[in-house]
């Protein structure tokens, strides 16, 4: 079987993984997942459709019945309509990492996920692409920043986008979702074994983005 490269990109809420794997699947020609906007999906529908997120029974089969398109440039279709930047809101945000706990969840998604490995290649990022979804990802990156910093570029997005929140009230929520994704039993965020950490406080996007490119080619060419 021919063999279809991946990239695994996982790390905590705004380490950046999403912009860093974005322009590495550009720059490589690759197709792109973020597999976090399938737990944002889930939690949409669920706020929808009333369904707490602590409800895995209701949760398992509304994640497994998804009607999603990923279109070009990012965008995403949920029911056929456009659901891409109301996926982004705080309150979805923190529904992802609630319904994400369960394990029905996950798995119901999984094979989603593994469906879009597809040739020249994927770059997949999130919390488990590494350890769970890619075990044999060609690399693996596990991308790490500072609570402090990564609440500071969030708060610089929303800024930009005129919305106002407080530095503080970010960094609160981004610890909860750390403490959350990391302590949860179900594939919880952690480098996997052989995962290189890339420390990306101190590093533009750029910078960032030319690190994993590099690994890439290293190991491409071994
Ligand atoms: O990457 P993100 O912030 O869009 O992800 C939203 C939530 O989804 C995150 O808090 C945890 C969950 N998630 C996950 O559990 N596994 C993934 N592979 C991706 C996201």
């Amino acid at each position: 079987m021919t063999h279809v490269p991946v990239i695994a990109i996982d790390g905590p809420a705004a380490s950046g993984k999403g912009t860093i794997a974005a322009a590495a699947a550009a720059a490589l020609g690759f197709h792109y997942l973020d597999s976090g906007s399938l737990y944002r999906l889930v939690a949409f529908k669920a706020l929808q459709g009333g369904v707490p997120f602590d409800d895995a029974g209701r949760l398992a089969p509304l994640a497994a019945a998804l009607d999603v398109r990923f279109l070009a440039g990012g965008r995403l279709l949920l029911d056929g309509e456009d659901a891409t930047s109301a996926i982004r809101e705080e309150a979805v945000s923190a529904g992802a990492s609630q319904v994400a706990v369960h394990a029905s969840v996950r798995a119901a998604l999984i094979e989603r996920q593994r469906a879009l490995r597809r040739l020249p290649g994927l770059v997949a990022d999130g919390r488990d692409m590494g350890t769970v979804v890619f075990p044999d990802a060609d690399l693996k990156v596990f991308l790490t920043a500072t609570a402090e910093e990564r609440a500071s570029r969030r708060h610089k997005q929303l800024i930009t986008k005129g919305i106002s929140v407080t530095l503080d009230s970010l960094l609160r929520d981004i610890r909860e979702r750390d403490e959350r994704d990391a302590s949860r039993q179900a594939a919880p965020l952690r480098p996997a074994g052989d995962a290189v950490l890339l420390d990306t406080t101190h590093l533009s996007i750029d910078e960032a983005v030319g690190r994993v490119l590099a690994m890439y080619r290293t190991r491409k060419n071994k």
